[in-house]
């Protein structure tokens, strides 16, 4: 899919009405530190990991919204999510934030710690499945999460849920990002795609079917970025 330069994949029909936005309603608004990290992260090997930030203004909304005070965050990477979520919470909030690899966290960190909200980021080195695990075992029923984002490791994300649908209170939030694979969920046949990719629409059609019909949340899948899935836990 073709975007202006350094830009991530969007869903957009075309290139300048994507700019439009950027240019007029999430660049001005975007926290310095904000910027200076999504700077430093273009030059990183994998810098289309980061969730793009007029996504991160959605969640920042959202999270602002809903008063959210206690988040999860599953896949850092260097971290523009992350700041973003620390931004949004209050002066209390706490954010606990897992990634396999502390490195890239620590690209951002530096810009985590000029924008004053270190103190709110609890970081978790680990696979995320065994530390929900942990969390399940250990959690009592006031100290469940307000939000959840998950980025991390696609093909777990039906464990994912599983587990946060336990761990995120009843009203609380978890987004799912990519849920729409920058629109590969309907690929044409014949579309050429890498294994990965192909691998990774077909996991996505089946969880967004699946979360399409769980009863236990409402759902509204968003076309913003590459797609992502807010879900409310009803039960
Ligand atoms: C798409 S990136 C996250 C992007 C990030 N939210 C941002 O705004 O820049 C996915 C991250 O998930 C991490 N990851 C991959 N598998 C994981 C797992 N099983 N558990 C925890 N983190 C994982 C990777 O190290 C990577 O940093």
């Amino acid at each position: 899919m073709a975007t202006p330069a350094g830009h991530a994949p969007h869903l957009l029909q075309n290139d300048a009405l994507y700019k439009y936005i950027l240019e007029t309603s999430v660049y001005p608004r975007e926290h310095e530190q904000l910027k200076g990290l999504r700077e430093m992260t273009k030059k990183q090997e994998w810098h289309f990991w980061m969730v793009p930030p007029e996504e991160c203004q959605h969640l920042s909304m959202i999270l602002k919204l809903m008063n959210a005070k206690k988040t999860i965050e599953l896949g850092v990477y260097t971290g523009y999510s992350l700041l973003t979520t620390a931004l949004a919470l209050p002066k209390d909030g706490q954010v606990t934030a897992i990634d396999i690899n502390r490195s890239y966290f620590e690209i951002g960190l530096p810009f985590i710690q000029k924008a004053g909200v270190e103190n709110k980021i609890n970081f978790i080195e680990s696979e995320a499945l065994p530390v929900l695990d942990k969390m399940l075992q250990e959690v009592k029923e006031d100290e469940l999460f307000d939000f959840a984002f998950v980025d991390a490791d696609k093909f777990n994300y039906g464990e994912y849920h599983e587990r946060l649908l336990k761990l995120v209170k009843i009203g609380g939030v978890i987004v799912y990002d990519d849920t729409l694979w920058s629109g590969r969920v309907v690929a044409p046949v014949g579309t050429p795609l890498s294994q990965y990719d192909a691998e990774v629409r077909d996991y996505f059609l089946k969880f967004n079917d699946f979360l399409a019909t769980d009863s236990r949340i409402e759902i509204t899948q968003v076309c913003v970025g590459d797609g992502f899935t807010i879900c409310r836990r009803l039960i």
